[in-house]
């Protein structure tokens, strides 16, 4: 198997051994490994303050200012990872496409790529500018990765149908009708699209790896509008195409989605090592439901981040118990951090998890 360079974190230090990586290689660390998925943004008075006067997309392509948010939670919250602050559709403005993180609302597009025209025009994209553009990513990630030391840094992108639909919608979508139109009229330019979204997300998730990201999470995160058909017919073979680019590395490869529960199995075969589950299935069904054999990552419900410290602790004990029944597990919450959490009840549930997880 191919290896890491010698100064990636990997090697360097060792996050191949980090309580995150051993979970996700089916182990029981002696610390209980806990990150949160959207720890980075805005629940942090920190961040609102240096992003201030910056957008969104922009702060993400300034080294200096993506590597200090990612580090922020780290600090503030002891969490076992950091997870790298950019976004799903970075790419797709470092290709050219003119996108804005409209707040409140979440990506939208200055026109929406639909037509045969509009995928040719993609296609002619030239793969080594992309290469290129790609150095503020590559900047980030070293910079953030020199500061973090021991704690694993996870490189993430998104899956071809989640970003597709923002393409072809032109924004967030609840029904996905033009991605899906597409999909079922013309599969073969759907395939064209999903092929080419697959390689620029999958060469920016490489970027994060080659700079010193020790694993990865691809979000699907609106996989769940899909059948099990047609996710399998339409849609897998491109999540397995951005694996691709990062299978012969030995770090692991996280898979997430929102209400995909009927998806387990066809998203693990895509070819993700650990499985990210929703707070909508329990745990130990997750693991019934992919033979036993897949680490898990998850699932207390974000909104237990509003409920009484006692309904909290208690929903944590039972994450925790069901955790047990796969054979690694990272807890995190069922889906990102909403931004009106009071990070205060995030760094005491770190701490909590900690202290429970340790116990059994
Ligand atoms: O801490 C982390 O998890 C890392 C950073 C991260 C961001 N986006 C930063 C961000 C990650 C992993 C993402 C991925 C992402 N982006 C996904 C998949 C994960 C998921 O939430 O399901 C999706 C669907 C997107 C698209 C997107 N970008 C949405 C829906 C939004 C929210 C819009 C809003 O205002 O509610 C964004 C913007 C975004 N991405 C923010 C952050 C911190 C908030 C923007 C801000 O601070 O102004």
């Amino acid at each position: 198997m191919p290896t890491l360079p010698a100064q990636h974190p990997w090697n360097a230090h060792d996050t191949a051994h980090s309580a995150l990586v051993s979970a996700y290689r089916g182990e029981r660390p002696s610390r209980q490994p806990v990150w949160f998925m959207r720890q980075a943004g805005r629940s942090l008075p920190e961040y609102r303050q240096l992003r201030e006067g910056t957008t969104m997309l922009d702060s993400c392509l300034r080294p200096d200012m993506a590597a200090e948010i990612t580090l922020q939670p780290v600090r503030r919250h002891d969490v076992d990872a950091a997870i790298f602050f950019s976004d799903i559709v970075i790419p797709m403005r470092l290709a050219g496409i003119e996108v804005e993180i409209h707040p409140g609302r979440g990506p939208v597009l200055e026109r929406a790529i639909r037509s045969e025209e509009d995928i040719i025009a993609l296609e002619n994209s030239d793969p080594d500018a992309f290469e290129e553009a790609l150095a503020p990513i590559r900047e980030a990630v070293a910079l953030t990765v020199a500061e973090l030391g021991t704690t694993p840094l996870i490189g993430f992108c998104g899956a071809p149908f989640t970003v597709a639909s923002y393409l072809v919608e032109g924004g967030p979508s609840r029904e996905y009708l033009y991605t899906k139109s597409l999909m079922f009229s013309r599969p073969d330019l759907w395939g064209r699209l999903a092929s080419w979204v697959a390689d620029r997300s999958g060469r920016f998730l490489r970027a994060q790896v080659e700079a010193g990201a020790s694993a990865v999470q691809l979000f699907d995160s609106w996989a769940g509008g899909l059948s099990l058909e047609d996710y399998l017919g339409y849609v897998q073979q491109y999540s397995a195409a951005v694996f691709d680019h990062i299978r012969e590395l030995p770090i692991p490869r996280v898979h997430f989605g929102v209400n995909t529960s009927e998806l387990l199995v066809a998203m693990r075969d895509a070819g993700a090592t650990v499985m990210g589950v929703d707070h909508r299935l329990p745990l130990d069904e997750a693991s019934r439901r992919l033979g036993g054999g897949t680490p898990l990552q998850g699932n207390l419900d974000p909104a237990m981040l509003f409920a009484s410290e006692q309904a909290r602790a208690e929903a944590v004990r039972i994450v925790l118990e069901r955790g047990r029944s796969a054979p690694g597990h990272v807890f995190n919450l069922g889906h990102g951090v909403p931004k009106e959490a009071d990070p205060l009840v995030l760094t005491e549930l770190v701490s909590l998890v900690h202290e429970l997880g340790v116990q059994a």
